[in-house]
């Protein structure tokens, strides 16, 4: 692997949620540069087969890797689901690759809590990775995992903090599954922007974890290891969608802190 500090980080996610990642990548480390991909002709892959996003997967980090990525962060739970390892075995060697899994199966496994409730899309829950990787790391962990499916259109459409998220969240959260957990993994690129109404209805008993801090230090740490962290500021970053319309670019701003303008690029 030859590569350059120089070299942006390439990260993508299927659609624009992932800008939580992105946000937090470019907070931690302001002299990186990003290329983001987001599948917005493919969402929601949370409602697509393994099979799918991993075809979906292998073409844009190759399209990443053709803009010499140091590092291809896969920001979406569902994509690291069903897709991280095949990504490592076809690119071995080209390229870092991080999943946003885990960071944060580490960092909740670190805790020694008992049980611990896991709400994401459809496609993470049936891969059953949480599960796996957190037994792996604590053997005796009570594990309850909650497929939430309304949760990414909801968040998308703007219904945060009102009556509608209200209800949606009660109806879930007081799911039987997540009776008694003392933690609970936010398991999907939107749900960061609905923590603090989590946080609330637990009545900040449970403890809540998202991935977009823990998975910028990992990515922090994997470029200082490989001496592949970047000393110069440029800003250059841009954001790619594989389909274009103006309700994507006004979403944006509710992922991202800063306006920010998306370029079409027609892989499909
Ligand atoms: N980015 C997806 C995830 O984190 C959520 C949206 C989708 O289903 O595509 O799983």
């Amino acid at each position: 692997m030859q590569h350059q500090p120089s070299e942006p980080i390439g990260i993508f996610d299927s659609g624009i949620g992932g800008l939580t990642v992105a946000n937090a990548i470019i907070r931690a480390l302001p002299n990186e540069d990003i290329i983001y991909f987001g599948d917005t002709a493919h969402l929601p892959y949370g409602e697509k087969s393994a099979d799918a996003i991993r075809y979906y997967a292998l073409r844009i980090a190759k399209f990443l890797l053709e803009r010499h990525c140091k590092m291809v962060v896969i920001a979406c739970n569902s994509a690291s689901s069903a897709a991280y390892r095949v990504l490592l075995e076809f690119f071995k060697g080209q390229a870092l690759f991080v999943n946003v899994v885990d960071p944060l199966v580490e960092s909740v496994a670190a805790r020694r809590f008992h049980k611990v409730g896991v709400i994401a899309t459809k496609a993470t829950i049936q891969s059953g990775i949480y599960e796996q990787q957190l037994l792996h790391l604590q053997p005796g962990l009570e594990v309850r995992p909650l497929a939430t499916p309304l949760l990414a259109p909801m968040i998308e459409e703007g219904f945060v903090h009102n009556e509608v998220s209200q209800v949606v969240l009660e109806s879930y959260l007081g799911h039987e599954q997540l009776r008694g957990i003392e933690a609970l993994l936010l398991a999907c690129t939107h749900y960061p922007l609905i923590k603090p109404e989590i946080e609330a209805f637990f009545k900040n008993q449970v403890e809540v974890f998202d991935s977009t801090d823990v998975v910028a230090a990992e990515v922090k740490r994997k470029l200082s290891e490989h001496q592949l962290l970047n000393d110069r500021r440029r800003h250059a970053h841009r954001f790619f969608v594989s389909d274009y319309t103006p309700t994507f670019e006004h979403t944006t701003r509710i992922f991202y802190r800063e306006e920010i303008s998306l370029e079409h690029y027609a892989m499909w």
